[in-house]
């Protein structure tokens, strides 16, 4: 019976997935590009043209995430949700830090928590500011697209500040039972920690298509990398001593050509 199953599963959506494992293609064309840090947000319409030949767009999110002022103007947690039909993909991607002022909320206040629903702690901005966008339309949205394309699979992304909200987001969707953890890919480029040690260790569970990857040169095309699975190794960034540490490793990635979005053939390679 669960051959059955498992057989059924390959042929019937297989073909057109990801490769189970980390694509530099994926990443440099298709997620970084709709994540992309400081890019075009207030263009989405051209980034989408760039990326799909056929697409729709359920939403775009902007609410105060605050943790102390319930009427701030200046402290916003944003993301948008859409579909691409030619990756058969739900995509929800999450913007990045947008001030100073937030950047001081994220960091200052790192210190204060959260449980996590099925175990674990996380830093409370950004689960807060997650569960805010959820419950202020994003669950909306995703349940619209969700009855409209039941078979796609979910692709979460965000980078620096989105990618904290985007691993929050694919952990709490996997945890609810939202999406079935195989169907959901998590990317993010440039993401804090989020999370204590039960929560890391659980993530793997939560969301297998999640890896923690390295590349220790410019990122350029066909530039080498490595999978670190282990965590805080000493085999990775980790080995990079502060005084080494630039803002620019934050802020760029794939050294420009992660801005080429490919259209089409994502998914498949
Ligand atoms: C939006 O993005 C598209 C594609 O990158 C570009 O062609 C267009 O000029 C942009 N529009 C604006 C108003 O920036
Ligand atoms: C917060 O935003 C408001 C409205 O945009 C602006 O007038 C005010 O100067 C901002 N406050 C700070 C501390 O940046
Ligand atoms: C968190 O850190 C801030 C700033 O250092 C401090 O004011 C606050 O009391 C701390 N909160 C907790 C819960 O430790
Ligand atoms: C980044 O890409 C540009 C344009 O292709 C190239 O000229 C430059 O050498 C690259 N930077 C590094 C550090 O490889
Ligand atoms: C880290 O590198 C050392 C030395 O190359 C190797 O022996 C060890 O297995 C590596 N650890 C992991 C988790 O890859
Ligand atoms: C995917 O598309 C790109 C750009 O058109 C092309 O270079 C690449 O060969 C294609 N790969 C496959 C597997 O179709």
């Amino acid at each position: 019976m669960f051959r059955y199953l498992l057989f059924f599963c390959l042929i019937s959506y297989g073909y057109s997935r990801l490769p189970s494992g980390y694509s530099d293609f994926y990443a440099r064309h298709k997620l970084y590009y709709l994540s992309s840090i400081f890019v075009h947000y207030l263009n989405l319409t051209g980034a989408f043209e760039d990326c799909f030949n056929k697409y729709e767009f359920f939403g775009f999110f902007d609410l105060p995430c605050d943790m102390f002022n319930q009427n701030p103007q200046n402290i916003t947690c944003m993301g948008y949700l859409m579909a691409s039909v030619d990756d058969e993909a739900i995509i929800i991607v999450f913007m990045p830090t947008m001030s100073d002022l937030e950047l001081h909320q994220e960091e200052y206040f790192y210190n204060m928590t959260m449980p996590f629903p099925g175990g674990g702690t996380v830093a409370k901005f950004w689960y807060n500011g997650f569960l805010i966008l959820w419950n202020g339309g994003l669950r909306d949205a995703f349940f619209t697209a969700k009855n409209k394309y039941p078979n796609y699979e979910l692709w979460v992304t965000g980078g620096s500040m989105g990618g904290c909200l985007a691993s929050n987001a694919a952990a709490y969707i996997s945890q609810m039972g939202f999406m079935d953890k195989s169907q959901i890919k998590m990317v993010s480029f440039g993401q804090t920690r989020v999370g204590d040690a039960v929560f890391a260790e659980r993530y793997p569970n939560l969301v297998p298509y999640a890896y923690r990857i390295w590349y220790n040169n410019a990122m350029n095309e066909g530039d080498s990398y490595i999978e670190c699975d282990e965590g805080e190794s000493q085999n990775c960034s980790d080995q990079i001593p502060k005084n080494e540490w630039t803002w620019d490793d934050h802020k760029t990635y794939f050294n420009a050509t992660g801005y080429i979005c490919i259209k089409g053939n994502g998914s498949k390679i």
